[in-house]
């Protein structure tokens, strides 16, 4: 088949049958293929659109064009995907929390790049912690901690690798039917049989509009019911940071003070969401409220931390930080960012909180970038907050002055102090339920 033909008919607006998707997947994975004929197909389609029917066929054809696991954990494995956002770092709190529930998490997670966080980076600040495990072991852990979080195993949709990277230099990322074959086929050939969607919404997501964010979430659940997924979404706000703290190590400790019963708001809140659509997909719980009580029981009574403990010292890191947050990596150097201005904060620009995070050295700009994991930055405010002139609206963790200075005046610009106190909005925007209904 001439990709040349699947060119001309997404061109004039047509639809691709199911064989004209496969040969598109298996071209997108031969290296023999040329970019440009790819990154023409890509424009066609980021312009004319797919179906349901032709995005659902394209993403499992992707999904095939490497492994496929079926990960054999004694239970559902059930999987959360975030579209990413800054000081989001509810895998951290959720995994232990479902885990203690009974559920089975069985996790790939990837590394920060741009202005978001990767939960991979964050657990390599955990002391001897390894993401990356032969597949016994992975499995082992995930069947008897209920909870193992790992890098990429194997060779998961390498269509998909191929594709992004075009999409990215040729303008095509904006594109439901894109977004949507890139992040499920990598979801289904991971072999998660329950799947919670988290859709961000805001200054620091992917997506602006809530049309945009329902669309993406509708059609990614479409997507895994055809595949013989049970999915569920969350449309949640990324107008500011979720949780306070934006950094590796800053993260882990952020998570463990949640366990631990010291921290409450918007990262437990949406934990606990998102935890709770897990229990229900993995059938430990019967609804929402029963679900959400076994979540908070296994947070109060420790139980939570204690399988956080558990899952990092099967995957060799040093469990007592559990016990002792100083045993994570910390920066040498504190600095308060102190606002110039009285009133109220407004809005912040979330995306370049994660670029200011980046700059202290907690994420990457290019893939080989080495990353500092002792630092990042901790939000004192939040939108809606009263604040004084002079006040600190964030500390600054760093180990490098000049680039503290870059990042200082990075997190200024990013946050807006009016004279008006600003409404607060609801951080669970929108849900599609297991069934499928919409609140
Ligand atoms: N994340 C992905 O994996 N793919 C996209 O297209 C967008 C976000
Ligand atoms: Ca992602």
């Amino acid at each position: 088949m001439a990709l040349i033909d699947l060119i001309n008919v997404k061109k004039l607006g047509g639809e691709l049958d199911e064989a004209q998707l496969a040969a598109f997947a298996n071209a997108a994975a031969d290296p023999q293929t040329p970019d440009y004929q790819l990154a023409a197909l890509l424009m066609a389609i980021r312009i004319n659109g797919m179906s349901p029917r032709e995005t659902a066929q394209l993403t499992m054809a992707m999904a095939r064009t490497g492994d496929m696991l079926s990960p054999q954990v004694g239970g559902t494995p059930v999987d959360k995907h975030s579209t990413g956002g800054v000081g989001d770092t509810t895998t951290l709190v959720l995994a232990p929390l479902v885990a203690a529930c009974g559920g089975k998490v069985v996790k790939m997670s990837g590394r920060g790049l741009g202005h978001t966080g990767g939960t991979i980076d964050k657990l390599e600040s955990i002391p001897g912690f390894r993401t990356e495990l032969p597949e016994e072991d992975f499995l082992r852990i995930a069947r008897e901690v209920g909870c193992c979080v790992v890098g990429q195993t194997g060779e998961l949709a390498p269509a998909d690798k191929r594709l992004y990277s075009l999409r990215d230099v040729t303008g095509t990322v904006d594109s439901i039917p894109l977004i949507s074959s890139s992040i499920m086929s990598k979801k289904l050939a991971g072999g998660a049989m329950g799947i919670v969607l988290d859709v961000k919404l805001g200054s620091g997501a992917l997506m602006k509009t809530m049309a945009d964010c329902l669309a993406l979430a509708r059609t990614m659940c479409d997507i895994g019911r055809r595949a013989g997924r049970r999915m569920a979404a969350l449309i949640t706000g990324m107008d500011e940071p979720l949780g306070s703290h934006v950094g590796n190590a800053l993260e882990v400790k952020e998570a463990i003070d949640t366990l631990a019963g010291r921290v409450t708001g918007p990262l437990l809140q949406v934990s606990l969401a998102l935890g709770a659509q897990m229990l229900l997909l993995g059938s430990q719980a019967q609804d929402e409220d029963q679900a959400v009580r076994l979540l908070q029981d296994a947070l109060d009574s420790g139980r939570g931390l204690a399988k956080f403990a558990q899952m990092i010292a099967a995957q060799g890191g040093d469990a007592r930080v559990c016990e002792d947050t100083r045993l994570l990596p910390r920066a040498a150097v504190t600095q308060p960012v102190l606002s110039m201005a009285d009133g109220w904060l407004s809005r912040m620009d979330t995306e370049a909180i994660g670029l200011a995070a980046q700059r202290l050295g907690a994420g990457r700009s290019r893939k080989e970038d080495i990353i500092d994991p002792a630092v990042g930055l901790v939000l004192h405010k939040r939108i809606g907050d009263r604040v004084a002139a002079g006040e600190a609206l964030a500390t600054l963790h760093h180990n490098h002055a000049p680039r503290a200075q870059e990042a200082h005046d990075l997190l200024l610009g990013a946050v807006h102090i009016s004279g008006a106190q600003p409404p607060r909005s609801a951080l669970i925007r929108a849900r599609i339920a297991i069934d499928g209904k919409e609140t």
